[in-house]
């Protein structure tokens, strides 16, 4: 049975709702303040325990960050490799407008502490044919995937959000990549989803990408095959984790030997349900 490694950030998410994102140099009174458990690392691994997988966290979390663990715990997730640092956690100021849009300002905290001995701990307890799923919310990400790929792990990676650290990793050693359009754009410079398929394909041609478009549905391609899925048709009111949650149900579609076009169907209404939920970790079905 293959286990699943999820290294990936812990974060203490701020929920400010807003009539509108704020602009450069203005001040507004936000509506009303929610404090979630977040971070596309813990999001994800919710999201695979909610759709029926066993799964492994590893991460830091900070002073005051115990109710991430706890929260993960409740949830059914291995968290015995987790660390805790003596600094601040991992946490985010999220504006989310009246239309659902969001724009997150995050702060890595303790998530930029994980070092090449943590990472060589926690992978010595997996091997050959194990699934490491990796975000772009830690630090030594280009060291955690050379060590996971020459222990035989088969990887997937949602290189969100999108910096320059990501173009650091050898990412010839993923073997799943779960892009949405932005992060599709700033890697191969085109606007057109199958065009940035066939891009990435093209440089990656040992993978399998996933391409979501938010409300406008997500693409697979593999080789010369590509699936389509559109988005379910629902009143959005938080789309914080759509991503996320999409991925774990996905993978676990996938590892179930459902097609790939069935995966992103399943993945898809999960990701509805989540966006007409507010936060993060608590909207995931
Ligand atoms: P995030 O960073 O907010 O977690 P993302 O940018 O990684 O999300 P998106 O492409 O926005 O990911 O969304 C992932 C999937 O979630 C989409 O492919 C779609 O299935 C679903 N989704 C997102 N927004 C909506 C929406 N407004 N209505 C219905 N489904 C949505
Ligand atoms: O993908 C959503 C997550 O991104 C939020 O929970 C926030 O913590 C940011 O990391």
């Amino acid at each position: 049975m293959k286990r699943i490694l999820n290294f990936g950030s812990l974060n203490t998410d701020y929920v400010y709702k807003v009539d509108h994102i704020l602009q450069g140099g203005e001040t507004i009174q936000s509506e009303s303040r929610t404090v979630f458990p977040g971070g596309k690392g813990l999001n994800q691994s919710i999201a695979l325990v909610r759709a029926g997988l066993s799964v492994c966290h590893a991460g830091l979390i900070g002073t005051n960050g115990e109710h991430l663990r706890d929260l993960l715990n409740q949830n059914g997730v291995d968290t015995s490799l987790i660390e805790t640092r003596d600094m601040p956690g991992g946490h985010t100021v999220i504006q989310v407008s009246r239309e659902a849009q969001n724009a997150i300002l995050l702060f890595g905290g303790s998530n930029g502490a994980v070092d090449e001995a943590y990472a060589d701990r926690v992978l010595a307890q997996f091997g050959a044919g194990d699934i490491l799923l990796l975000q772009n919310e830690i630090s030594a990400l280009p060291y955690i995937l050379e060590k996971a790929h020459a222990r035989g792990m088969e990887i997937w990676l949602n290189p969100s959000p999108m910096n320059e650290n990501v173009l650091k990793c050898n990412l010839s050693l993923v073997s799943v990549f779960v892009w949405n359009e932005v992060e599709g754009e700033q890697l191969t410079g085109t606007k057109i989803p199958t065009a940035i398929l066939d891009k990435l394909l093209q440089k990656y041609p040992h993978a399998a990408a996933v391409l979501t478009l938010g409300s406008k549905g997500a693409w697979y391609a593999r080789e010369d095959k590509r699936a389509f899925a559109p988005a379910e048709l629902v009143r959005a009111v938080d789309t914080t984790a759509a991503g996320d949650t999409f991925t774990g149900y996905f993978m676990r579609g996938m590892l179930d030997g459902l097609s790939p076009k069935k995966s992103l169907t399943l993945a898809a209404k999960a990701a509805a349900i989540a966006v007409s939920r507010p936060g993060a970790a608590p909207a995931i079905p």
